[in-house]
């Protein structure tokens, strides 16, 4: 198969590393890619969301089938787009069309689906200009702390946890009035504050049979100890050691399950992965949000310990066949150390020289995120850098692992956590 994989980060190094593992991949193209993805493919630099230059590549390389790393070209309409092409009748798609991807583009619209399915989720209210006076009565009254949520994509930034309403109020205003998260921020989803252990759950699914690869948890705060500002993600475990049978049973029942019923039931067609953000409360379940698309950094542990062919498992995903499948996992325990650039989540520089990356053995896995080929030499280009994933048969055992690979490599203004997996140790 020739396929053309879309995106730049540590995701799509792992999907690129993984899906060139396969017997069934003759060719894999990459847009626009990183340094580390070099390795595996032939790379054009257009962007995710150049409509018409994805469509002339599929065209030109006669790609079989195009997986899409992030969300915003699925929200943006991609897979319509490339319907929409008489050439590209039989072309494979993994990711979905532009109602499924609203899951994740729209938390108005992921909240009001969970309700009509009768999916755990945290009770809201949403707001726009015209009940905004009722919005703020609303805040006043709410217990404490509030969340607040921009509908539309933010870059991950449109979360607001308010401990108290003064803040929430202004966080509202600044939504609503002074649109500060844009078109994104213009309603407001007002919920319930969830106390308990997030968890990240991966199911690949075709409309109507899914399959769940290993679930992972991430480490979204840039300090030690989870403290400081919300990042993209400084790490990841997987497996999560208190996901026993009894709570994987529920997640399967309660919600999985329900929201692929659920897309049917409302006539959206869904080939992709469903990436399912949770809070276990007290051992129960509950969705804090969907993404139409896999983690990042969850994808550098999750990828690593799918034993089975993700190239076959994408390709029956996409004819519809996934009820034939059950995938295999490698049981040890995998940890990713993500490496950023000082300064990262705020303002930070690019550029800086990499060293070590090429002293590493073959068996090290090194997933870049933020890196460009420049000349000879690879520079740092974001603000998440690299991931280093590593196996043990603890979490102990597997971050100790990930943070000597870690120490191998440096640029200047390197930082990371020494403490991913902390509470599990
Ligand atoms: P989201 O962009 O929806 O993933 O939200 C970002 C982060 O905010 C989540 O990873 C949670 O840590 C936190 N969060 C979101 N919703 C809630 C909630 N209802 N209760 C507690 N924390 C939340
Ligand atoms: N690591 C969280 C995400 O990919 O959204």
């Amino acid at each position: 198969m020739r396929i053309l994989l879309l995106g730049s980060g540590g995701r799509e190094h792992a999907f690129a590393w993984k899906i060139s593992q396969s017997p069934l991949c003759k060719s894999l193209f990459i847009a626009p890619g990183n340094a580390g993805t070099k390795e595996f493919g032939q790379h054009f630099s257009f962007g995710v969301t150049d409509f018409e230059a994805i469509r002339a590549c599929c065209i030109e390389h006669a790609i079989d089938m195009v997986v899409v790393g992030p969300e915003e070209p699925l929200v943006k309409g991609l897979v319509e787009y490339l319907r929409a092409e008489p050439l590209l009748k039989s072309l494979l798609i993994i990711g979905p069309g532009q109602q499924g991807a609203a899951l994740e583009g729209s938390k108005a619209f992921a909240k009001a689906f969970m309700q009509r399915h009768g999916i755990p989720t945290a009770s809201y209210r949403e707001f726009t200009k015209e009940n905004y006076q009722e919005g703020l009565a609303y805040l006043q009254a709410h217990p404490l702390p509030i969340v607040l949520k921009a509908d539309g994509l933010a870059a991950g930034k449109g979360v607001l946890i308010c401990n108290t309403h003064q803040e929430a109020i202004l966080g509202f205003e600044e939504m609503i009035q002074s649109s500060k998260f844009g078109e994104a921020g213009k309603k407001v989803v007002v919920e319930e504050f969830l106390q308990g252990i997030e968890i990240s759950v991966f199911a690949l699914t075709d409309g109507t049979h899914y399959v769940l690869l290993p679930e992972a948890k991430d480490y979204k705060r840039i300090g030690e100890g989870d403290t400081g500002l919300n990042t993209g993600g400084m790490g990841a475990v997987s497996p999560v050691p208190f996901v026993d049978t009894i709570l994987w049973e529920k997640i399967k029942t309660r919600v999985v399950e329900p929201t692929i019923m659920g897309l049917q039931k409302d006539g959206i067609p869904y080939c992709g992965f469903i990436f399912i953000g949770f809070m276990i409360v007290k051992g129960e379940p509950f969705v804090i949000e969907y993404n139409c698309r896999m983690g990042d950094p969850e994808t550098e542990v999750v990828m690593p310990r799918l034993q089975s062919d993700l190239l076959k498992l994408l390709t029956a995903a996409a004819n519809g066949e996934l009820n034939n499948y059950t995938i295999k996992t490698d049981p040890r325990t995998a940890c990713t150390v993500v490496a950023v650039s000082g300064g990262y989540p705020e303002d930070y520089k690019k550029g800086f020289p990499i060293q070590g990356l090429d002293q590493l053995s073959n068996a090290a896995m090194v997933f870049h995120m933020g890196t460009q080929q420049k000349g000879g030499q690879i520079i740092t280009n974001g603000g998440r850098v690299f991931t280093v994933t590593a196996f043990g048969n603890s979490i102990t055992e597997a971050a100790a692992a990930a943070r000597t690979i870690q120490t191998a490599i440096q640029f200047e203004g390197k930082y990371y956590r020494r403490d991913i997996g902390f509470e599990f140790k």
